[in-house]
């Protein structure tokens, strides 16, 4: 393996990104021999850190991953504090001497990497500097890592865009949706073009509908102050959402490439449908958690939360449809549900295939009634916290008589290799100092992501919603059962029954 030579300036190194995420991949890569010798990280931010403290800090962040102490400390060495005011010309200045005092002190050839994991209100400040006051006259390369939010809707992500087109081309600029470094999301191709039984049916003709979910059984948690004024259809629906059902829509690449895969992807955005006003309100449900009670565990509203508004209007939830109108996936609806204090955190996709053309099975003819249609086959793709997949069968039950009976073929990695796979972020990184493109969202991606949900803000905005509708800890509002209802079709992840019947959600 190639040692990398990189420096990375990380705005918002004091964050809590920066400690959870950035620090322990870096660490990772350390260990596995990615960065060795050369290499060094500026972390900037406001707070007036030394670099001892900062050092303490990022030690802290890897306390349990490291082999001994002295490990730790040699890679903490490489880390660098400044403190820091974005709009402040002169700081980069000062950001510039370091830089280059530890281009010289670590060998970095001029390779940079700028991580932007901050308010998103500063990228166009920071790029903007980063060029005028020369920190990119070195020979090495020059890539950006973009934390999302990109933009708030289409027009401010154009506006952001065109200011760091200012200084980064396209291929400079690295735009992290987390969910495209996830083992299982990168499988979703391996699934769809490595094997031909599920390739020649991936198809309006064999496909009844698509559903993904991504749940999760926290609340907001700190975040209130950012996610109260984003909600749910921004936050997980206009990128990992539409990442996912790109991903499972988009036409085979001709070649398993960044750049065929980038053709691929937006392709499939462009042909999902803008819905109008209309459209909206049929087919997207957006919901707010009330309290609830999940076995011993309590829970307070979304509007009690802390830095939330106590009339909050904030979607914590959203259920829709979308539609994709090309000759592949006319008429076949993909379903998309994710919110937050839901039953379990659980991100799968499941793929419903259509029924067999006649149920030879319908009469039982020694009782004359008619048995109910077969269970659907569906292939279950699951991303987290368990990774793996699953088909649905039907087969015979065992003895006298023909009932058929679902069966399910059952595949999960062991615990011991979900832990051993490398985190998300891990994978990031290396692809951006790799040079690798793939797993990032480009501009016309984003840009349509933006467009489709725009539409869809717009027409909620119109109207005040009924909030608090679902108690914390159930899968939703009943609205969300009465999408899928209206068109024949049910959620095949139901979480909450298993709850329900032993009396254990208490919805009031
Ligand atoms: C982030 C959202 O992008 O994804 C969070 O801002 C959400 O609100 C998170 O909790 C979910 O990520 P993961 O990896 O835990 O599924």
């Amino acid at each position: 393996m190639m040692e990398k030579k990189v420096l990375f300036t990380i705005f918002g190194g004091t964050g809590d990104l920066a400690q959870r995420k950035l620090y322990p991949s870096l660490f990772r890569l350390y260990k596995k021999g990615d960065l060795k010798e050369d290499f060094a990280v500026i972390g900037t931010a406001r707070r007036p850190w030394s670099d001892e403290h900062y050092r303490e800090v990022v030690i802290g962040t890897i306390k349990e991953l490291s082999d001994s102490q002295e490990q730790a400390e040699t890679f903490a060495s490489h880390f660098y504090y400044q403190s820091h005011d974005v709009t402040d010309t002169s700081h980069y200045d000062s950001l510039k001497d370091l830089a280059e005092t530890l281009d010289q002190k670590y060998h970095l050839e001029g390779n940079q990497i700028f991580y932007l994991a901050m308010s998103p209100n500063f990228f166009g400040t920071i790029v903007s500097h980063l060029k005028s006051q020369g920190m990119l006259d070195t020979d090495g390369y020059h890539r950006v890592i973009i934390e999302k939010p990109f933009g708030s809707d289409y027009n401010s992500a154009k506006e952001l865009n065109e200011e760091i087109n200012q200084v980064f081309t396209e291929q400079e600029i690295y735009r992290i949706d987390h969910y495209l470094g996830k083992e299982m999301i990168q499988n979703i191709s391996a699934i769809r073009f490595a094997n031909n039984i599920f390739e020649s049916m991936w198809n309006n003709r064999y496909i009844d509908n698509v559903q993904i979910n991504i749940a999760e059984n926290l609340g907001v948690e700190e975040r209130g102050g950012y996610y109260d004024k984003s909600g749910a259809l921004k936050d997980m629906v206009q990128n990992h959402i539409l990442q996912i059902l790109s991903l499972l829509a988009m036409e085979p690449p001709v070649a398993f490439s960044e750049k065929e895969l980038r053709t691929e992807k937006i392709k499939a955005l462009n042909a999902i449908r803008i819905y109008s006003e209309e459209e909206v309100k049929q087919h997207f449900v957006r919901g707010q958690y009330d309290k609830g009670q999940l076995e011993d565990k309590k829970f307070v509203g979304y509007r009690e939360e802390a830095n939330v508004d106590e009339e909050s209007a904030t979607e914590t939830f959203v259920a829709g449809k979308f539609l994709i109108d090309n000759f592949r996936w006319s008429g076949v609806p993909f379903y998309v549900r994710t919110g937050k204090r839901l039953t379990e955190k659980g991100t799968r996709i499941n793929i419903v295939f259509k029924q067999v053309p006649v149920n030879v099975f319908k009469q039982d003819l020694n009782e004359q009634k008619q048995i109910e249609s077969l269970a659907p086959n569906v292939l279950t793709i699951y991303i987290q916290p368990t990774e793996g997949f699953s088909l649905s069968l039907n087969g015979k039950e065992i003895g006298q008589g023909f009932e058929t009976l679902p069966v399910k073929l059952d595949y999960r990695n062991s615990t011991e290799i979900v832990e051993n796979t490398p985190e998300a972020y891990e994978k990031l990184i290396l692809d951006a100092l790799n040079g690798d493109g793939t797993n990032f969202t480009h501009w016309d991606e984003v840009a349509q992501s933006w467009r489709i949900v725009d539409v869809i803000r717009h027409a909620w905005d119109q109207e005040t919603p009924d909030f608090p509708n679902y108690a914390a800890g159930t899968m939703g509002p009943q609205a969300a059962y009465d999408l899928l209802a209206a068109d024949g079709f049910e959620w095949i992840w139901r979480p909450d029954e298993w709850y329900r019947e032993r009396d254990l959600l208490n919805e009031k």
